[in-house]
């Protein structure tokens, strides 16, 4: 119980009047990363919106360390420790890198309003552009940024949407070696959605794979095996 940072039971989502997501069940543990795998359209970058309240939930139930949610939306949920990054970064082009960072503030006491220097020390880059656009950097870079807003609120639980999306290969190892970072400090629970099969495997400790909108596999990293998950995942 202790180590549980999310759970969500019989979670469902609409768009309008279509159901996307049918009863979802996934619990999150601090110092673990829960990969969401499947293949396009099958309702990942929903299942993390109604986790972020970025789009209300229809139903179920959402606990993040032990409290009851019930209907809080971005804001509250941010405010509690929930930090998203969404698919395609959405950071803001004409801001610079620091600006970036400092948006993600809005959720935070006046007082905790400061980037922490292990951001710095995770990504020197960023360091090195703070006073550039975040338009002007590559892809690489803004992802990093993405990230690095995201963590600036100091987060219980991350969410990551496809963060090597779109991103060379050097930067994805980068971002590999972030993740295990934050996993291995402990605090955090972190749950990514990714397509890059081996990226999503070397970092994963429990793995769900869905297919319209349900769970059709779910398993951790000793019990499933990378067969049994590449083939979950290839239909
Ligand atoms: N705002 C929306 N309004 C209506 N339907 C939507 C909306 N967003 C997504 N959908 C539909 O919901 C389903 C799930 O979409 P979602 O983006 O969650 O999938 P995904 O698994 O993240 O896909 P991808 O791998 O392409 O990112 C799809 O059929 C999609 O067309
Ligand atoms: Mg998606």
């Amino acid at each position: 119980m202790d180590a549980e940072a999310l759970r969500i039971e019989g979670l469902t989502l609409h768009y309008g009047g279509s159901q996307i997501l049918h009863g979802i069940d996934l619990v999150a543990r601090r110092g673990e990363v829960t990969c969401v795998m499947g293949t396009n359209g099958v309702g990942k970058t929903s299942l993390l919106k109604a986790i972020a309240g970025a789009h209300p939930r229809s139903g179920g139930r959402y606990r993040l360390c032990g409290d009851e949610i019930g209907r809080l939306g971005a804001h509250g949920l941010a405010r509690r420790g929930v930090a998203y990054v969404p698919q395609g970064r959405e950071i803001f082009p004409f801001l610079t890198v620091r600006e970036n960072l400092e948006t993600g503030f809005a959720c935070l006491p006046r007082g905790a309003r400061r980037v922490p220097d292990e951001i710095f020390d995770l990504f020197p880059v960023l360091h090195r552009f703070l006073g550039r656009r975040g338009g002007d950097l590559s892809g690489g870079q803004q992802q990093q940024l993405a990230i690095a807003r995201a963590l600036v609120t100091r987060p219980r639980l991350l969410l990551l949407d496809e963060p090597t999306e779109g991103i060379q290969p050097n930067v994805i190892q980068e971002i590999g070696a972030v993740i295990a970072t934050l996993r291995r400090g402990g605090e955090m629970a972190i749950v990514l959605v990714e397509q890059y099969f081996d990226f999503a495997h070397s970092l994963g400790d429990r793995f769900v794979v869905l297919e319209r909108g349900a769970i059709k596999l779910r398993g951790d990293a000793a019990s499933i095996s990378r067969a049994d998950l590449i083939a979950a995942v290839s239909v």
